[in-house]
């Protein structure tokens, strides 16, 4: 079964053919990076009018480099949720559009649920049960699958995702949007001893949080430049020194991905999980990587960097274990759902 899948909610347009799930046909992801990196960070409006833009041109040739026509196609899958209304809106469109006019029947896809199938597109598929940790730019948290579409939230962050907490941190220190993959070149000349920054401490063990670092991060850096707390954080970065920055980045990423580390670790004693994947463009994270490997007792095999951040094969390939469960909904009803956290989403039958 040959899956096409739309993929448009946040800043990249993207589109996808993948086969019986786990073989990759396509990929093709325009990313509106440099469009929104002038304004340090995603513009709405401007995102929704470039998807607008590029998406059919994305879907022909995600077809192209499949080799594939129409007619090899068996099913459209889009991201329906959550993300940007706009962004959101013209993915689901151009889904439902195609799915009436090429007769296809269409699946809608949990954006967050998704990345976790970047991790079943590798050489060998991990086995239920299977510990997620979940790191994007809006998501932080620890789910447990004990098969396709059926799953449990164990914990999430009560504030800032990782993903933003670097990219907040920064835009403190001066770094470009996106602020993860920055953050992580600047650290590599960094000590990430030099600062001690704290790790929140939650009630439920799994849960994060990540804006009491951030804030930790802005008064380490006005203290270490010499500006009063007061001091507008916009104008930060042309006081910070090329070493500061690559120390604050080094000690900030050493103790997130810590944090992130500790409690995928806990979950793995507690639940014994037949495999643990990481997921979400943090997980493109090369400290992650290291750190998970080296304090847990099992091989991980990680997805490519390009699978981890937003990309359309993901979706494809949810859509084919989807499809074997459920019915495919009616192009004319389909509806965006921009908020919808992945612990309604559970559908195995
Ligand atoms: O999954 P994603 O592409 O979009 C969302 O669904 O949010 O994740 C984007 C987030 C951004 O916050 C970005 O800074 C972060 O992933 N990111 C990274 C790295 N690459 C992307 N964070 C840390 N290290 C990286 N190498
Ligand atoms: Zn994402």
């Amino acid at each position: 079964m040959k899956v096409l899948a739309i993929e448009s909610s946040c800043d990249e347009t993207a589109a996808a053919v993948v086969e019986n799930g786990t073989r990759l046909l396509s990929n093709v992801v325009n990313s509106q990076i440099d469009i929104h990196s002038a304004y340090g960070g995603v513009v709405p409006e401007v995102a929704a009018r470039s998807h607008l833009e590029v998406i059919l041109p994305v879907v022909d040739k995600a077809l192209a480099d499949a080799s594939c026509a129409w007619d090899d196609i068996d099913a459209i899958a889009v991201t329906y949720a959550p993300g940007l209304v706009g962004s959101l809106l013209i993915g689901t469109l151009a889904a439902r559009t195609l799915a009436l006019l090429k007769n296809k029947p269409l699946y809608p896809i949990h954006h967050v649920e998704g990345h976790v199938y970047a991790n079943f597109l590798v050489e060998k598929s991990p086995s239920f049960p299977l510990l997620a940790l979940i790191v994007s730019g809006g998501h932080s948290q620890l789910v447990l699958f004990r098969g396709h579409g059926d799953y449990e939230l164990l914990g999430q962050t009560q504030d800032d995702a990782v993903g933003e907490a670097f990219d907040k941190v920064a835009k403190i220190i001066g770094l470009p949007y996106p602020g993860g993959p920055s953050i992580a070149t600047a650290a590599t000349s960094g000590d990430p001893s030099a600062f001690t920054f704290p790790k929140a401490r939650m009630q439920n063990p799994y849960d994060f949080s990540f804006s009491g670092l951030k804030t930790a991060v802005l008064r380490t850096v006005q203290h270490e430049t010499g500006v009063a707390y007061d001091f507008p954080s916009h104008q930060l970065p042309e006081r910070v020194s090329e070493r500061l920055r690559a120390d604050v980045a080094a000690s900030f990423q050493h103790i997130a991905v810590e944090t992130l580390v500790d409690k995928a670790e806990k979950a793995f004693r507690d639940y014994s999980p037949a495999s643990v994947v990481i997921a979400g463009g943090v997980a493109a994270n090369q400290e992650l990587r290291r750190q998970l490997s080296e304090r847990l007792p099992l091989k991980i095999e990680y997805a490519p960097i390009n699978l981890c951040t937003d990309n359309a094969a993901m979706i494809a390939s949810l859509g084919y274990y989807y499809a074997q469960a459920n019915d495919a909904t009616d192009p004319r009803d389909l509806e965006i759902v921009p908020s919808l956290s992945m612990t309604k989403t559970a559908w195995a039958k």
